[in-house]
């Protein structure tokens, strides 16, 4: 079996590192989930954002963030004007864990490359980490996501340089609503920014 990193390699375009995602047998979360989710929304969009693994419902439905945390995303996209017709949407894990369960360290380390691929081939103007799990993975960092959160950095593709912020996942701001005036002013940086460049 080919190695992550190769495997993510190999994959020219976005269609192709989805096949290849869905041949992989690397990582033992494929075995329990019902279904690889890949991505949902515009891959040609201005700007990405990436979660931390899918949850039932995505797993059933095959499309990332269409549970309750999905709903709250829509709000959040919303917020700054911002649907599926022009975010794209993904996870740092593509198979739901066993019972929702916190993805290991290895499961990460060997999806990393996948998600990294899928980052580099969709090329957005800017990247959105929901959650410390994704900002910690993508950034390379082990700081939390309250010191993380609202500024920008950069996230290198290797070949290319992408504005990135990191914010709260909609899934806690669920559970700790006084986060949203954080997660919201968040997004008002993002919209900041997409305008500067023209776009959104
Ligand atoms: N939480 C995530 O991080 N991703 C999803 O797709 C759904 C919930």
């Amino acid at each position: 079996v080919m190695g992550a990193r190769e495997a993510a390699r190999a994959a020219a375009s976005l269609d192709e590192l989805k096949a290849i995602l869905d041949g992989f047998e690397g990582c033992a979360l494929k075995r329990t989930a019902s279904r690889l989710v890949f991505a949902d929304g515009n891959p040609a969009a201005k700007v990405m954002f990436v979660g931390e693994a899918p949850g039932r419902d995505e797993d059933q439905q095959g499309l990332p963030f269409v549970g309750r945390s999905g709903k709250l995303l829509d709000l959040m996209l919303a917020s700054i004007g911002l649907d599926r017709t022009s975010a794209y949407i993904a996870n740092v894990i593509p198979w739901r864990p066993p019972g929702n369960r916190t993805p290991t360290p290895q499961e990460t380390a060997v999806c990393l490359p996948f998600i990294a691929r899928q980052i580099e081939l969709a090329d957005p103007d800017i990247l959105v980490c929901l959650g410390g799990p994704s900002a910690q993975a993508l950034l390379g960092t082990t700081e939390g996501i309250t010191r993380l959160r609202g500024r920008f950095m950069d996230y290198d593709t290797g070949t290319r340089t992408i504005r990135a912020i990191a914010t709260f996942h909609p899934a806690y701001l669920l559970r700790t609503p006084l986060g949203k005036r954080f997660a919201w002013r968040d997004m008002l940086a993002v919209e900041a920014l997409l305008a500067g460049k023209g776009g959104g």
